[in-house]
């Protein structure tokens, strides 16, 4: 089990471990805030949570070059949480790539992938969010459930964030490039491919189907039948 100490409140779990070199040394040393003032999300977003939610963040230190690939550890980390709460929510739950989690339309969760620098050595931050026991199913007018919204009932937060890095030390401790077969399948089972997404490419929006992953964590699309490959950027979920 990694270390993991819990603070009442830092600004980011992120911004902590990038700015206390002390701790880039320990593989899956995790830092919990009880209370984050300034949570940060993808692409310059923030990230809403309350003292009933998780939040934390924990070091990765590649063990070789392919583990230096942050596309692969982001979605390597994706599964691991995936494969955690779905045993607690059993259905509905889908991986939107590449790093969010929802129930239905609603996001749950969030992985925040940062890169440091330590001499030559590339160091790891992965930030995870989770809704656990707060009731809010709207932020910022974007639809966010919790696992007390879907269950009904509390979740125990320690006992869930125990159980949460020991299933990505297995999942970050197995990471392969190319991917292998066995990770895509299981990950295509993570999405909810029956429904068509969309993306900006400069100003026009474009519609697609998921078909795939390539061999190193890219998005395999089809739009209008034509096979095209996304590397980065937001993807939309369309409600019909
Ligand atoms: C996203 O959905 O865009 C990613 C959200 C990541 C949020 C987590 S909460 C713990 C860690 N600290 C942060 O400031 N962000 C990540």
């Amino acid at each position: 089990m990694p270390e993991i100490i819990t603070l009442p409140e830092v600004d980011s779990t992120n911004n902590y471990l990038k700015s206390n070199k002390e701790f880039w040394k320990k593989n899956f040393l995790t830092i919990r805030a009880i209370r984050q003032t300034k949570g940060r999300g993808r692409l310059t977003k923030e990230w809403f949570s309350t003292e009933r939610d998780l939040t934390f963040s924990f070091v990765y230190l590649p063990q070789t070059t392919i583990t230096e690939n942050l596309p692969l550890v982001t979605l390597h980390s994706g599964l691991a949480i995936y494969r955690v709460l779905l045993k607690i929510v059993e259905k509905d739950l889908y991986i939107k790539w590449p790093n969010d989690i929802y129930y239905k339309e609603s996001k749950l969760a969030g992985i925040l992938t940062e890169l440091v620098m330590n001499n030559e050595n590339k160091i790891m931050i992965v930030g995870i969010g989770i809704n656990v026991n707060s009731k809010s199913d709207t932020i910022d007018n974007r639809p966010v459930t919790s696992l007390f919204n879907i269950l009904k009932t509390p979740v125990h937060i320690e006992n869930l964030l125990l159980d949460l890095m020991d299933e990505i030390e297995k999942t970050l401790g197995n990471i392969t490039a190319p991917l292998t077969r066995k990770f895509k399948t299981e990950w295509m089972n993570s999405i909810n491919n029956k429904i068509f997404y969309q993306k900006y490419q400069g100003s026009t929006l474009v519609e697609f189907k998921i078909t795939g992953l390539t061999d190193l964590g890219e998005l395999v699309v089809d739009v209008d039948g034509t096979r095209q490959i996304i590397r980065d950027g937001e993807i939309n979920l369309i409600s019909r």
